[in-house]
This record gives C-alpha cells, sequence and structure tokens, in this order.
C-alpha cells in the first residue's frame, strides 16, 4: 500500500512538473514551403499555449483531419479542448458552409488574430494543408522539444496549388524499403504538401509486391544475390548456387497499411507493374513468358543492366493473362484512380527474332514492333479501364501510338510531354533534367556515388516550369503537374534516399504548389536554413547542396561585363580573384572584362567548402 501511494505520489508530482515545464518562444516571421498564394503579416501577437482550445464547425472530431491534427498536436504536449462554440485563445478548424471558389478542394485560409487563430476551407484536404501551413509557423524544433507558450505574429494566408499532380516516385526495385521507411518518406511529402507517391514496384532488380496467383514472383523474383558492399556498376558475377540474400517485398496487407497511412495525409499511391520492358524479375521466375527462341537465363540483377533487353513476349496470350492476373490482385489494393504501366526502355530486339511476335503482327496488320508494344499496353489499358481504372505510362507509349485516354509521363526531356498535350492527352512532367533526384545535386567529387555523369542542382530544380513554352492555354490544361524521380540504382539505404531527396524536394514541392508570382529563388534559399533545421529535427538526412557559385553577367561598352555571383547555400562567402589578382569577399556586382576567368572559393561557417572554381565570364 505504501508502495502504491508512493507511485501515485511521484506520478502526481510528474504531472505537475510537466504541465509547468516547456519553452516560452517569439515567432515574429514565418518561413513556409511550398511559398503560399498570399501571406500577409500582421503586427499583433498570439499566444498559442498548451491552454488553448480547439472547435471545430461542419467537420466531426473523429474525422480523418481533425483525428490527424489532433494526435499532431497531442505528440507535442499540446492537448487542445475541444469547445462547443468558439472562445477566446482557440484554435477553429471551418468547413465552410458555401464553398469558397477560389480555394477549390485543396486550398485553405488562416487568420492568425490577438484572439485566435481560424483555418478554414471547402474540404477536409483543405484543412489538412492549412494544419501543415500552421505547423511550419511553429518553432522548427516543435517535434523534439517541449514549449508551453509560443507567441505568433498575426497574419493571414489565403492558399491553393498551382498543379493537382506533385508527385515523387519511389523505386523499391533496385532498393527496396521497409513499410516504416515508406512511411518517413509519406509524412515527408505530406509536410509538403505534395500528393502522388508513384510506387515503382516491379523491374530487372527486383519484385516487390506479393502476388497470390503467381508465388514464384516473390519466391525467386524477389530476391538477388547481394552487391550492397561493393559499387554499383563494379559487382562481381554471381558465384554458382551463390544464397539470394538482398530483396523481400510488400505483403498485401504491408500495401494496405502503406496506402491507409499514406491516404490519412491525402496522398495517393500508384502501383507501377512494367510491361512489357525491365522484366528480368519476371522472367527469372516464369522464363516461359519470355520471346520463343530466346535462350538467355534472366536472373534478378544486381547491377546495371544495359541495353535492357529482357522483354515479356508480345505474342503469347498467357502473358496477356498473367498481365491481367497480376493486376486483377493489383487493382483491389490501391484505391488510386491511376495504374502505372511503365512502357519505357524495351529493346524489342527479340519481339524482332520471335515467331510468336511476328504472328502477331502480321495477324494485328501491326506495323512493326513499336506497335505491338501500343497494342498490349491499349489491351491492357481497356481491361483496366473496364475496371474502372486509367493508365499513365512512361513517354515511350507515345512511340507506337497511344488511346487518347492515356496520361504520359514525360522523363526524356519535355518533348514527349508537349507531343501528347498537344495531341489532348493528360501529361505529367518528369523531365529527367530538373526531376531526377537521383542524379548528383553538387560536384561528385564531394557527394556519395550516384548516375555517373548526372547533375541537378537545388537551383535546377528549382527554375523547373512544369508547363514548357510552344503550348496554346487549352493544351497547358493538360498538364496535371509534376513529379520528382528517385531511382535507386545508386541508393543502397534509406538514409542516403533522404540525402538525395532533401533539400531539393522542397524546391519542387515549391515548384509544383506555388503559383510563379511567388516564386523568389532567393526567398527559398533563405527559407532552406530554416527548412534545414525543421527537417533535421525530424531526423531527416538534408543533402549538402552544391558551394559552386555561377556567375551572370550583363555586357556593358568597351568590352566590359558587369558580374554578379550566386549560389544555393544561404549564409555562405565568396571570395574571389580576378584573373590572378588577390582574393576579394564578394559583396556585390563587380566589372569585369569579358573573357575573364575568375576563380571563387566558398567558406561557410568559417570552413572552406569543395574547393576552388574557376568560372569563365561570358558575354551575356
Ligand atoms: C525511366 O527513367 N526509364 C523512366
Ligand atoms: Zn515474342
Amino acid at each position: 500500500m505504501r508502495k502504491i501511494l508512493y507511485i501515485a505520489c511521484l506520478t502526481i508530482m510528474g504531472a505537475i512538473f510537466f504541465a509547468g515545464c516547456g519553452k516560452n518562444v517569439v515567432v515574429e516571421s514565418y518561413s513556409i514551403i511550398p511559398e503560399p498564394v498570399l501571406l500577409t503579416m500582421g503586427n499583433e501577437k498570439f499566444v498559442f499555449s498548451t491552454k488553448t482550445s480547439c472547435y471545430v464547425e461542419n467537420v466531426g472530431q473523429n474525422d480523418p483531419s481533425i483525428k490527424y491534427i489532433l494526435k499532431t498536436l497531442r505528440q507535442w504536449h499540446f492537448n487542445p479542448s475541444l469547445v462547443g462554440k468558439p472562445e477566446e485563445n482557440c484554435l477553429q478548424f471551418v468547413i465552410n458552409s458555401t464553398a469558397n471558389t477560389e480555394l477549390g478542394d485543396e486550398g485553405y485560409t488562416i487568420d492568425i488574430e490577438k484572439n485566435g487563430i481560424t483555418i478554414k476551407a471547402n474540404t477536409e484536404k483543405g484543412l489538412f494543408y492549412g494544419f501543415q501551413t500552421f505547423v511550419q509557423m511553429l518553432p522548427e524544433d516543435i517535434s523534439t522539444v517541449r514549449y508551453r507558450k509560443i507567441e505568433m505574429q498575426t497574419c493571414s494566408v489565403k492558399d491553393y496549388p498551382r498543379f493537382k499532380w506533385r508527385g515523387t516516385l519511389l523505386d523499391v526495385s533496385r532498393h527496396f524499403f521497409g513499410v516504416n521507411q515508406v512511411k518517413k518518406h509519406i509524412d515527408l511529402m505530406a509536410s509538403y504538401k505534395m500528393n502522388k507517391l508513384h510506387m515503382h514496384l516491379t523491374d530487372d532488380h527486383g519484385w516487390r509486391v506479393e502476388i497470390k496467383k503467381y508465388p514464384q514472383l516473390n519466391d525467386v523474383g524477389s530476391w538477388r544475390v547481394d552487391r550492397d558492399n561493393q559499387p554499383w556498376g563494379k559487382a562481381d558475377p554471381a558465384g554458382k548456387g551463390e544464397p539470394r540474400s538482398y530483396g523481400g517485398y510488400y505483403s498485401k496487407s504491408e500495401i494496405e497499411e502503406i496506402v491507409k497511412y499514406a491516404a490519412e495525409r491525402n496522398i495517393d499511391v500508384i502501383p507501377e507493374i512494367e510491361i512489357p520492358g525491365h522484366c528480368c524479375a519476371v522472367l527469372e521466375a516464369y522464363p516461359n513468358f519470355a520471346c520463343e527462341g530466346d535462350d538467355t537465363t534472366y536472373t534478378v540483377q544486381f547491377g546495371p543492366y544495359w541495353p535492357p533487353r529482357a522483354i515479356l513476349c508480345g505474342g503469347n496470350d498467357s502473358v496477356m493473362t498473367f498481365l491481367k492476373d497480376v493486376l486483377d490482385e493489383i487493382i483491389p489494393l490501391f484505391p488510386s484512380e491511376y495504374i502505372h504501366i511503365g512502357g519505357d526502355e524495351a529493346v524489342k530486339d527479340n519481339w524482332k527474332r520471335c515467331p510468336r511476335c511476328q504472328a502477331r503482327i502480321s495477324s494485328l496488320g501491326l506495323k512493326d514492333e513499336e506497335e505491338l508494344q501500343s497494342w498490349m499496353i491499349m489491351e491492357i489499358e481497356k481491361y483496366l479501364n473496364r475496371l474502372g481504372k486509367k493508365i499513365i505510362g512512361w513517354d515511350e507509349i507515345l512511340d507506337g501510338g497511344v488511346s487518347n485516354e492515356a496520361t504520359v509521363m514525360s522523363w526524356r526531356g519535355a518533348e514527349g510531354g508537349i507531343a501528347a498535350a498537344r495531341r489532348g492527352n493528360d501529361v505529367i512532367m518528369s523531365p529527367l533534367e530538373y526531376c531526377y533526384l537521383n542524379f548528383y545535386q553538387a560536384n561528385y567529387q564531394f557527394q556519395p556515388p550516384a548516375m555517373p555523369n548526372s547533375l541537378v542542382t537545388l537551383y535546377k530544380v528549382y527554375g523547373f516550369n512544369p508547363v514548357p513554352d510552344g503550348l496554346t492555354d487549352i493544351q497547358s490544361k493538360h498538364i496535371l503537374g509534376g513529379q520528382a524521380n528517385l531511382w535507386t540504382e545508386y541508393i543502397n539505404n534509406y538514409e542516403t534516399a533522404e540525402y538525395m531527396l532533401l533539400p531539393r524536394l522542397c524546391a519542387m514541392a515549391e515548384v509544383l504548389w506555388s503559383p510563379l508570382n511567388v516564386k523568389d529563388w532567393h526567398h527559398f534559399r533563405n527559407k532552406m536554413v530554416s527548412h534545414r533545421k525543421r527537417l533535421e529535427a525530424c531526423e531527416y538526412h538534408v543533402g549538402a547542396s552544391s558551394y559552386k557559385p555561377w556567375a551572370v553577367s550583363e555586357k556593358l561598352d568597351g568590352g566590359k561585363v558587369k558580374v554578379t555571383l550566386d549560389w544555393e547555400v544561404e549564409g555562405m562567402r565568396v571570395y574571389y580573384s580576378v584573373g590572378g589578382s588577390a582574393y576579394k569577399l564578394y559583396n556585390g556586382p563587380f566589372e569585369a572584362t569579358e573573357g575573364t576567368t575568375i576563380t571563387t572559393v566558398s567558406f561557410l561557417g568559417g570552413i572552406m567548402k569543395e574547393k576552388p572554381y574557376e568560372l569563365k565570364i561570358e558575354n551575356k
């Protein structure tokens, strides 16, 4: 009894101690990514505290958005009591009784006034996004430090997205990530208002989803020889009978768990099942789906596989049955409106030699193997349409003809997307020169290994405009948005995946959400200082951006140019030397002779970064 009393006493004392503890802080300005459509600062303060209550209108406290919001606040030791009517010091979540048409179904408004905060939207999605903005108004370390009182500058926000497709692709075939890692990625997406997670589930390097009717896909196709201790591209060949110790796949219940977790965060999960190429994993499991006369022994790959010659036979009816059977199991798992059917990089040498493929081409009166691929994809599309799904395919699906309803994911540049939009197809823009976040983000000498000869800097991503020049207004409406892709050949652990995604995903989020008139590179660069801290507090690994400055020159008279230096990392100090002269600290544009080479060195926090760079001053 004495022991129970003693424990009870300790618990009460603990509760009193914790109720009274926590930091106080004043937040005077906000760094919101993506930048809202309109943010107007006021000049008073609202005190958000453990005493702030919560009021909801036209939405239930058990509806998903409010449940998510309250759970998040509780994790941060704010446990607002729900009140029956608005009162002083209250955080209100309101679904508009009459829709505010400007906001659409994802927009929201926030008013922080002296006496309370109101977040309004037409839908729960809008409330969710309003809450994400509100979270970014709280201290950067809110997820780890206990606060009691946060004095927030009054302001009002009006916000809605520029594009409805704000995607990321996660390649879980080349390297496999567990459910908790995918969930962490989903949280990251949600906090930056991204809404489509494209899971690249099948490829030459592994099949990653449970399919009951074809168990060999998982027993064989999901496993490969482990070469993660060797550089990708320099892997030793597999030994005879060497165990297949690398791999895995998501069980159906794990997929359901991912899809539910994503849905709670307003993210659709789009599965990709590759047709007809990138199929070594299928062909090792079911060699009979290869072309007649193809005597290659296919194995699940563990290093570069180029050119990707493995291809499903386009003349074999049992291949079509297989694909439909697989999709029958995929459809119930993914409520998304779309299924991605791949279609990229299918080398058709085997089809040229295969009597069955050639017989199909002649019996259907097709022109060539490209048209055979189109036939296959359109057959699958019709099948999926009957089951209520639409297809997305990589831009190669245009090559042999495409239906009017297919959505084209443009990756080999913008050209595929432009052609598709001109013919009236919907488009998701994902050109590799802006959107491939598996490419190096800075000088390869200072980065973990990535795709050779690649470079997509933060600045480059920020400059991406998913709507290319040369489209009419009607054609531009077919651009649904864009997507950042993370292929994982060189990314063999989830920490590196984050390192490659960040900070570039933040730039992509602003590209896909914010209107062009509020985008501002230097403001974004400055906001990243705060976001780096916020992300690191949530244990995300944020990559080192490029420390290499670049020069913008403007022609003056007499062979002179005005040189402005710019760079990616806020707070960096750049020293420059013109033609071997003494180094000067850069503090604004300077004049130089055209054709001069300047040398720069970059410092951050007193430490020299990367190496000296030579920049040729062009006359632009
Ligand atoms: C792709 O990068 N092959 C779509
Ligand atoms: Zn064939």
